[in-house]
């Protein structure tokens, strides 16, 4: 298992650009399923998500092939309709394809993906809505089975809870579905906007998204296409916050704005002056940052949940109190613990987070133990006092590709240490 080791204390100041988004990547590459012929996805990241992805492509029957951050998928012979047990478990956002294959294969078989570290991650909205297509569901044991009897019909839904998977699952199962499909109180999150324009540059007759009501007109078929990755709005953010808190200063290239903006404010509140000019954004940080009164992760556009550990290590350095409001998933506070053993003071209450900030962290060894939390350790230990070494790297490289690399040319002290489970060498004593 490779390790992180930090040098805290470096100020971050220089050009990032930024990677494909992780979270337009996956359902992108999943929708390939529904057309036959050759696609070729540009600007596709690094990243160990993206690796699964292309597994799961390749068990289907789909040809793959992998020249740096392009990903040419070729499923004109895909055959296959399930998606074995193990290849879920690693990536348990692979329940993006159901939609795909379904849409392809008329049916689909799939483990029921298991929980993570950020909550249990139940899939009923998807299987409610899926359901309203004509499709048969049949659940048992850890297995779910989906039949269709008859050509998929379009249909209306409306969403309890505005999901960004359920509503990629249902655009993927609607593309080709005989007539049109309304889905209201759609998430809005511009990966959705990003994989409705993939499918129309396929032959989709997709509109709405990015508002809250998405209407999908069902076609015959979709044809191979050429498309560029949306930059991952949640790795230019915590790219941000590592400026912030080492009163550093970035300037991130190849940014949409628009997407980036539901943090701007929080940064600004936190003291950080930020110019914006076209797809270039500057961050500048002052000495001491401010305390945020109150972050509430929200659905898009409001705040997003998968910058809330990041914003959190940032507000551990404010002058003052700050409250964290995590409303999108019940455990997402897994980082709290080894933020602490910096010697933050977090207190949590629930969904409730209280920071009381402190002048200077000190470095400490850490575990990950997700994505977004492992993030945040990195950006404390790039702000603390002495050496850090972060654990459970795995997890961090599923969404970030190269962060040792990126941070280092931002004058951040990081290299990767790979530790032997054997003998233990490379074991950072910090
Ligand atoms: C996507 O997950 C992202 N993952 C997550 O990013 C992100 O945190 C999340 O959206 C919210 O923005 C990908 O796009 C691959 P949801 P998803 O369905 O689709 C509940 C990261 O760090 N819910 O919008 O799984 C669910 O439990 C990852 O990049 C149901 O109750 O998120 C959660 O509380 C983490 N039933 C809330 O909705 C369902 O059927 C939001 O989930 C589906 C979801």
């Amino acid at each position: 298992m490779s390790k992180l080791i930090i040098n805290g204390g470096n100020r971050l100041i220089g050009e990032a650009g930024i990677q494909g988004s992780k979270n337009s990547v996956l359902p992108i590459l999943a929708a390939t399923v529904l057309v036959k012929g050759e696609s070729v996805i540009e600007n596709c990241p690094l990243i160990t998500d993206v690796e699964a992805t292309v597994k799961i492509l390749r068990y289907l029957g789909c040809k793959v092939k992998r020249e740096g951050h392009t990903v040419t998928v070729d499923s004109t012979d895909a055959d296959k309709y399930d998606i074995p047990d193990d290849l879920m478990r690693e990536m348990r956002s692979s329940v993006v394809f159901l939609g795909a294959i379904i849409g392809r294969m008329g049916k689909a078989s799939l483990s029921t993906p298991g929980g993570c570290e950020i909550g249990l991650r139940p899939i009923d909205l998807h299987l409610d809505s899926i359901q309203r297509f004509g499709v048969n569901i049949k659940e048992e044991y850890a297995k779910i089975e989906f039949e269709t009897v008859k050509p998929l019909e379009g249909t209306n839904i409306t969403l309890s809870f505005p999901s960004v998977g359920a509503t990629e699952n249902i655009i993927l199962t609607a593309c080709m579905a005989k007539g049109t499909t309304v889905i209201r109180n759609a998430a809005r999150e511009p990966e959705i906007s990003d994989l409705a324009d993939f499918l129309n540059r396929c032959g989709a007759k997709i509109s709405g998204t990015g508002e809250g009501t998405v209407v999908i007109e069902g076609v015959e078929r979709l044809y191979p296409s050429k498309h560029r990755v949306i930059p991952d709005r949640i790795v230019a953010g915590t790219y941000m916050a590592a400026a912030a808190m080492t009163h550093g200063k970035i300037h991130i290239s190849s940014v949409i704005p628009a997407h980036i903006a539901p943090v701007i404010p929080v940064f600004e509140e936190a003291g950080c002056d930020i110019s914006i000019r076209g797809n270039d954004i500057t961050l500048t940080a002052p000495p001491r940052l401010k305390s945020i009164k109150t972050v509430r992760t929200m659905p898009y556009p409001g705040f997003p949940t998968d910058m809330q550990a990041q914003i959190m290590a940032m507000t551990t350095v404010c002058h003052g109190t700050s409250v964290i409001i995590e409303t999108i998933f019940e455990s997402r506070y897994k980082h709290v613990s080894e933020l602490l053993r910096f010697g933050a003071k977090i207190r949590v209450d629930g969904r409730m987070a209280v920071t009381e900030g402190i002048d200077k962290l000190t470095g400490a060894s850490v575990i990950s133990s997700d994505l977004r939390g492992g993030a945040s350790l990195v950006l404390a230990g790039l702000a603390a006092q002495g050496k850090t070494a972060v654990d459970g790297v795995k997890f961090i490289d599923r969404g970030y590709e190269n962060i040792e690399g990126v941070l280092a040319s931002l004058g951040g002290s990081v290299t990767r240490s790979e530790r032997n489970e054997a003998d233990g060498a490379g074991e950072e004593q910090v």
